[in-house]
């Protein structure tokens, strides 16, 4: 079989992978707890679902243009307006299949072979493997004190004659690191001096905790004419609790909002009208299902760090947003991957290898889930990696006793 050289360097979403291994546990009847997944659990907003389920009722499902319906870049341009004090026209406006095909449209305009694209880690699993798709290089960045928070001398070392492009995101999957307002203002600053794309993925931006407040990219750029180089993306899925809807969007310059469409228009035209539909019932309806979804992501936050910090050697950094936590395992296991596997095979508990975020030893833990799961899960893996835990561990009624 003759695969092509872009095809065979894409690797297989591990996160999905192991979405995947607990879906046939759970079918066989394994009491599975997913401390691993990307989604709220709570129902997206009723305005979403009777806005959809209205145009489903009339059966005008139709294509829709490349770019998006009106209604929905009118909603995207008013949310613009609401969080980013900024007003953009239709023309600046593209909604896609998730935020996830807005950045991928946006790379795929922007970056030529062998061009880089860098991003501070550990990163989304997404952001290498899309570079990649790209014919292109994704470059991460480690912070060089240790901590999850870039700094711009950081970056500005690994921008080199290749560099095209910087992706940031924060609150940041999988560390929930809020960047710092004055790392915002610098890397905005930065990335207009040198003439590089900048794509804020602010796909969490208001799911952030301890009373703080979304920042917003636009306050600190000097260029805000049709020559800008910023792209912020942002969408549905996981403030409105929407994953399954695919629709995200991003505000561009006017000319770089035309490649991507002409770019979509071939790859996927434009999203599912229905979906569209729900996404306007979500970003003009009633808006108390985003705050009470934050409102339960920080006390699972909480209900989550107390528990980690039971476990002695794991290091635990209390997430700013989203809702992932990236503990440092590496006193139980370097290996990420192992320490994962072993979780899952021993006591049937679902969490995220490190490596594949791009920090080996680190396990990413989600807390979108319901406290139970958050508590069992902990008790469960603290029992298979504590030595000083009990011999024996019920779940349900299934005795199990503790053999290596
Ligand atoms: C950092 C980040 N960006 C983008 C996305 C994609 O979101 P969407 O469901 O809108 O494609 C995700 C989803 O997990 C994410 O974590």
């Amino acid at each position: 079989m003759s695969i092509s050289q872009i095809g065979r360097s894409i690797s297989e979403s591990a996160t999905l992978k192991l979405n995947e291994t607990a879906a046939i546990l759970r079918a066989k009847g394994e009491p599975v707890i997913h401390l691993g997944g990307g989604e709220p659990k709570s129902k997206p907003p009723i305005d979403a679902l009777v806005t959809a389920s209205a145009l489903l009722g009339s059966g005008e499902l139709r294509y829709t243009p490349a770019d998006g319906i009106p209604a929905l870049k009118k909603a995207v341009i008013r949310y613009t307006e609401e969080y980013y004090e900024r007003h953009v026209e239709p023309e600046n406006v593209i909604c896609s299949g998730g935020a996830k095909q807005a950045i991928m449209v946006a790379l795929q305009a922007i970056l030529n072979p062998q061009e880089e694209v860098i991003f501070p880690a550990p990163y989304w699993v997404s952001y290498p493997e899309m570079a990649k798709l790209c014919g292109a290089v994704g470059v991460p960045v480690y912070p060089s004190d240790g901590s999850f928070y870039p700094r711009l001398a950081d970056i500005e070392q690994k921008v080199g004659p290749y560099t095209k492009a910087v992706i940031i995101n924060s609150p940041n999957n999988p560390t929930g690191a809020m960047y710092s307002e004055q790392f915002i203002a610098e890397i905005v600053e930065f990335c207009e001096k040198r003439g590089l794309y900048l794509i804020m993925d602010d796909i969490y931006h208001r799911l952030i905790f301890d009373g703080r407040q979304p920042i917003n990219c636009y306050k600190y750029a000097k260029d805000l004419s049709e020559d800008s180089r910023l792209i912020v993306v942002n969408g549905v899925s996981k403030q409105y609790a929407m994953t399954g809807f695919r629709i995200g969007w991003a505000i561009a310059n006017r000319n770089l909002v035309r490649v991507m469409t002409n770019i979509q228009s071939h790859q996927t035209s434009g999203p599912s009208v229905l979906c569209q539909q729900a996404a306007v019932g979500a970003l003009t309806g009633v808006q108390s299902s985003v705050e009470s979804l934050r409102v339960t992501l920080e006390n699972n936050r909480n209900v989550l760090v107390d528990r980690l910090k039971t476990f002695r050697g794991v290091k635990v950094h209390k997430p700013d947003g989203t809702f992932y936590c990236f503990a440092d395992f590496s006193a139980y296991n370097k290996s990420s991957q192992k320490l994962a596997q072993l979780l899952l095979e021993k006591v049937r508990v679902l969490v995220m290898p490190g490596v594949e975020f791009g920090m080996d030893g680190y396990l990413r833990i989600s807390f979108c889930g319901t406290v139970k799961d958050i508590t069992e899960g902990i008790e469960r893996m603290k029992w298979v990696l504590d030595p000083e835990a009990p011999n024996e561990l019920y779940i349900g009624n299934r005795k199990l006793v503790r053999d290596w």
